[in-house]
């Protein structure tokens, strides 16, 4: 009686067998999950493989099927490298513990899930999947169904815009497109992509033009504190990773984490396209030594991961969140909100909410908003540490009106940044620049860029 009990009650009938998924599989379990949770899952395609497979996305929440003002959007990409699969039976079994955890009542899974929405699209590459070969450290697979590495297939901002030019948007294969085009539809806040073959926390930059980011070796971000600190949650929270010399033939990492750059210079690659383009915090995750271990190995892989993989999503909530108010109290898109001493490649706007996310570790922080037809609105805000909370600090900018009679904006008031701005670093971002000049730079960037 008690053996059977024990039995039952070590396999749950909704638990999810450790074991590698089909592609088709690997749908059915989410089409199965999506169809028991309407309230909590939403689930839905970012677009198709080269093969035509659907790219999944897993949305949970407890408004799963759109965003809501103030819930910051979270999201997980694993198995862009086809042979690189932990990443991707990781994430079927975050979504089966996720839910499970709700349903359970359990409050680091129902308060998740209340303070964000979290995507998870467990394959970036089903084509290679299909392909892959279970070496350890072999690439058969990596590649998508053009033999094209779509971790080095984004849009670079450090190679130059000639070179740029020749690759042209249409050299973008169908998964990245279908990245790109996501990152416009929700305002990702933070992200991580999983890959496999080491044992590190990876963050930006990956790339360099060898300007003013260069610093000893590593290509250093404006928000090298926050990623440091996110890639130390999660390589602390890890079973072994933060020990830094786990794998065999690979070199020690002090922490179990490193700049992307310093490990290997890398263009065109994802999380620096997150990043610098989508106002996204995104980590490379490398989440085991061996790139297909055998399946066996799966459980004891969740188990060295789980808590990582908690504790980082908790992490979307570092910082100051808010919206931008125009002068008759409308929420207004395109806001440039900057911080002091962050002289991000793009500044950071406010998206078609209103809304803007800035993760931040606690202290002191000197915020500039600048909108056309405003005046400049500054404040110092001291921030608390938000994932205990589970809310970042809230912090809503309400601008006034320029009292002139004039309509004209000067142009450096709303700089831009788009895929026509490329030349950044170098010489014209010098170490000199002030955080409030940054429009001014922006525009000076885009002149050398005539020249
Ligand atoms: C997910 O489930 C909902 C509710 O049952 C359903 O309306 C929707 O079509 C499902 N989505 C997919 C992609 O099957
Ligand atoms: C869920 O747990 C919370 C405490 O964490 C409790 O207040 C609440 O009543 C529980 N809800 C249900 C439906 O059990
Ligand atoms: C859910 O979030 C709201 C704020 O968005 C908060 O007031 C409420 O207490 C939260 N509930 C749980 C169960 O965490
Ligand atoms: C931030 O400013 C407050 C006063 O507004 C001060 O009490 C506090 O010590 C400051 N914190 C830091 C980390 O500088
Ligand atoms: C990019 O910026 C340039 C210069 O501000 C502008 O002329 C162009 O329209 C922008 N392109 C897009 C796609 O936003
Ligand atoms: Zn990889």
């Amino acid at each position: 009686m008690s053996s059977l009990f024990l039995l039952l009650f070590l396999t749950p009938a909704s638990m999810l067998e450790f074991r590698y998924h089909t592609n088709q599989e690997m749908e059915q379990y989410l089409l199965q999950v999506n169809a028991s949770n309407p309230d909590i899952t939403h689930l839905y395609s970012i677009g198709q493989s080269v093969l035509g497979r659907e790219l999944w996305v897993l949305a949970l929440s407890v408004r799963p099927r759109s965003h809501t003002v103030s819930i910051p959007e979270f999201k997980y990409v694993a198995n862009m490298h086809g042979n690189e699969v932990v990443g991707r039976e990781l994430m079927l079994q975050l979504v089966d513990d996720l839910v499970r955890g709700y349903r359970n009542n359990e409050s680091w899974s129902t308060q998740l899930l209340n303070s964000s929405r979290i995507h998870i699209l467990p394959t970036m590459n089903p084509d290679g999947f299909d392909v892959a070969d279970t070496h350890c450290q072999f690439s058969q697979g990596r590649w998508n169904h053009n033999s094209v590495d779509l971790n080095r297939n984004f849009p670079d901002a450090f190679i130059g815009l000639r070179k740029q030019q020749q690759l042209n948007e249409d050299k973008r294969e169908a998964e990245v497109r279908a990245v790109m085009d996501w990152l416009k539809t929700e305002s990702f806040v933070l992200s991580a992509n999983l890959h496999g073959g080491a044992l590190v926390a990876n963050y930006p930059y990956d790339n360099s033009n060898g300007g003013s980011e260069l610093m000893g070796g590593a290509s250093v971000t404006p928000d090298n504190d926050v990623f440091v600190h996110l890639a130390k949650v999660y390589s602390h929270n890890h079973a072994s990773m933060h020990q830094g010399n786990v794998c065999q033939d690979s070199r020690p990492f002090l922490d179990g984490i490193t700049n992307g750059y310093q490990w290997y210079p890398l263009p065109g690659g994802m999380q620096d396209y997150n990043y610098i383009w989508a106002q996204c915090l995104e980590l490379t995750l490398e989440v085991s030594c061996c790139k297909f271990p055998p399946a066996d190995q799966l459980p004891v892989l969740w188990t060295d991961n789980r808590k990582s993989l908690l504790a980082f999503m908790k992490q979307v909530h570092l910082g100051v969140k808010g919206r931008v108010f125009d002068g008759s109290g409308v929420p207004v898109q395109n806001a440039v909100v900057e911080v002091k001493g962050r002289r991000n490649l793009c500044p950071f706007r406010t998206d078609r909410h209103g809304e803007y996310y800035r993760l931040l570790l606690p202290g002191n922080y000197s915020f500039t908003v600048t909108y056309p037809g405003h005046e400049v609105l500054t404040a110092t805000l001291n921030v608390p540490y938000g994932p205990d909370q589970f809310s970042a600090m809230k912090h809503d900018f309400l601008l006034q009106r320029i009292a002139t009679t004039t309509d004209k904006t000067p142009m450096n008031a709303t700089p831009t940044c788009n895929h026509t701005l490329q030349q950044v670093g170098g010489a014209t971002v010098g170490p000199t620049w002030s955080g409030s000049a940054v429009g001014l730079s922006l525009v000076a960037m885009l002149r050398t860029l005539m020249d």
